[in-house]
């Protein structure tokens, strides 16, 4: 069965202490109200991560993880994060290919792909996000779009490997919009996926596959969207920063 997983993306919030009291009260919440097994990822700025990775030791369930990682080992980079450094403290997770670093920072499929074996290299976790603009989904083409992206980003790892990835779907026009997908397209999506996983691995590697759905999830949605067949968690940015909603989310796999 492939894991249930609710991650947190604070993106470029919170300073260090509003961060650390969050995480505090997110823990908190997780030991008293979360019975499944569903797994809690939080994906901090790199100010956050050595204290709240030391935080979750021994919180069952709970995990840290970045929003990036360069992709080289290390060297004379100014202002970069290696993935040995986010692994040394404690990162289990690395958020790439977020449409935030597509559309801001440039990065393309390529350099995604360098990134995701310098993240699996060090022991990390990829949460890999892919998704269409509006215009791509208005023009029809949101299909090949995604496609492209899973071959270019990730199809070149071995099976081994990729079953270490967790994907995302997230439509680029439903991020912080309050635009979410409606749970039919994005099952649509979601199936779309996994099948073009089973083709390109194996039907049990596209079963075992995590794949994750953000933009615009909320505590009323997303009983609906994770309840869809092929949808298995989500990915949370604005609802992330308020850990009654956050827990609400989470709870959606108790039952
Ligand atoms: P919102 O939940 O704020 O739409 O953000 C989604 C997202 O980008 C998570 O990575």
């Amino acid at each position: 069965m492939r894991k249930k997983i609710v991650a947190g993306n604070w993106k470029m919030n919170l300073n260090f202490e509003e961060g650390v009291s969050l995480f505090s009260e997110i823990v908190n919440m997780v030991k008293d109200e979360v019975v499944g097994d569903q797994e809690v990822i939080v994906c901090t700025p790199f100010i956050h991560l050595s204290t709240v990775a030391k935080m979750s030791e021994n919180v069952k369930n709970v995990n840290i993880g970045s929003q990036n990682v360069h992709q080289a080992e290390s060297g004379a980079y100014t202002g970069e994060v290696s993935a040995s450094q986010v692994k040394s403290v404690g990162v289990e997770y690395v958020i790439l290919g977020h449409s935030e670093r597509r559309a801001y920072f440039g990065e393309t499929d390529a350099l995604l792909a360098e990134k995701t074996n310098v993240t699996l290299k060090h022991g990390l976790k990829p949460i890999f996000c892919i998704g269409e603009t509006k215009e791509e989904r208005e023009s029809g083409k949101f299909f090949d779009v995604i496609k492209n992206q899973l071959v270019n980003g990730v199809f070149h790892l071995s099976k081994e490997d990729f079953a270490k990835v967790v994907l995302a779907y997230e439509p680029v026009w439903a991020i912080g919009t309050g635009l979410t997908a409606s749970p039919e397209q994005a099952q649509e999506v979601h199936a779309f996926i996994r099948e073009t996983i089973a083709n390109q691995y194996d039907a049990e590697t596209a079963d075992n596959t995590t794949i994750l759905y953000g933009g615009s999830c909320n505590p009323s949605n997303a009983p609906t969207l994770f309840s869809q067949k092929d949808i298995d968690g989500g990915l949370i940015g604005g609802a992330s920063l308020k850990s009654r909603d956050f827990l609400d989310i989470v709870k959606v796999f108790n039952a």
